[in-house]
């Protein structure tokens, strides 16, 4: 038997960092997706779990009677081996498998490449263990993998890779509202090498609200008024106002000193070649951007691309899919 799960990667419109602080956010799935696909081992005696991941290649073993990676990384950088090994354990792997993960969703660009992962090996292992999971269960226990490799992680990473679409998380990551819009997004993703350090541009912006918290907790109010106007403006189809809210979010994720240099040169070129609204997606300090470009999408794109990568994504309608093949 042989099963293959795939689940797409996400970016934030609204409500990056203020989410950490009980205010509501907007992300939307995009149509860069995980796929894991899980085989039996010839050898059935053997409980090893052999994992090739194809982009970028890396190729490890997972010993579940010794409970530990193969080689071990000195530096502990397992990456998102931690969360295939966390995943398998949630759903009592114990047979030898292999596992192969083909990502075309760029590593540490803050566009959830860990989430979608982690959801697409909790959903093909589960199926391979005859487990059935709900859409509910596999994000939830992806976001507990989450939490365990990372420490901390708001609920819309892996809520957003298990349901596809655009999602409006309520206050207090409460409720997961999937809103219906009959209207074209044309959304440009820019993304430096330089990769951003979520834990530590989550504790920087924790850090300046403790020590300025008058100036930071408006700007932390003002984000959820944005993040509610945006939804309305999605809602009805508004490019206007939700190009105008982008804009002034990006303002104050800068004024929450997350905005990185590279961050910014992009944020204005996309502005300058057309983009209605363009502002970082994800934590900041290195990793993404995102540009709303009505009929400016390759216009945007190749301006972008000649300092840093760019490439146009469409929603992802699909969340979590799952094939067996007998
Ligand atoms: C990172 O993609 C988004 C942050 O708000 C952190 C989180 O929500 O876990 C910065």
């Amino acid at each position: 038997m042989q099963v293959t799960a795939t689940a797409p990667g996400k970016a934030i419109l609204f409500g990056e960092h203020s989410v950490v602080y009980g205010k509501p956010a907007i992300a939307v799935a995009v149509d860069r997706r995980a796929q894991v696909k899980i085989q039996k081992l010839d050898n059935t005696e053997d409980n090893t779990i052999q994992v090739k991941v194809k982009n970028p290649p890396l190729s490890r073993c997972i010993d579940l009677k010794e409970d530990r990676i193969i080689p071990e990384d000195k530096n502990n950088q397992n990456g998102i081996l931690d969360y295939i090994f966390k995943s398998l354990k949630k759903v009592n792997q114990e047979d030898g498998i292999e596992i192969t993960v083909d990502l075309k969703i760029p590593l540490g660009a803050g566009l959830g490449s860990s989430a979608a992962v982690t959801v697409a090996t909790i959903a093909a292992a589960s199926r391979y263990n005859q487990i059935n999971l709900s859409k509910d269960e596999i994000a939830e226990y992806a976001h507990q993998v989450e939490l365990e490799v990372q420490g901390a992680a708001s609920p819309i990473d892996t809520t957003i890779s298990t349901f596809g679409g655009i999602i409006y998380l309520s206050r207090n990551a409460k409720t997961a509202i999937p809103l219906q819009i009959n209207w074209d997004l044309p959304l440009v993703i820019g993304y430096t090498e330089k990769p951003g350090n979520t834990g530590k541009l989550v504790e920087s912006v924790r850090l300046k609200r403790k020590a300025y918290p008058e100036i930071i907790n408006p700007i932390l109010d003002s984000m959820e008024r944005i993040t509610e106007n945006a939804r309305e403006a999605l809602l009805h189809g508004n490019q206007k106002k939700l190009g105008d809210l982008m804009n002034i979010n990006q303002g104050l994720l800068d004024a929450l000193g997350v905005n990185s240099i590279e961050l910014s040169n992009m944020v204005y070129t996309a502005r300058n070649t057309g983009a209605i609204g363009s502002k970082i997606t994800g934590a900041g300090g290195g990793g993404s951007i995102i540009a709303f470009c009505p009929n400016k999408l390759e216009k945007v794109v190749s301006a972008l691309e000649a300092s840093e990568n760019a490439f146009s994504v469409h929603i992802s309608p699909e969340g979590v899919q799952v094939n067996v093949d007998e």
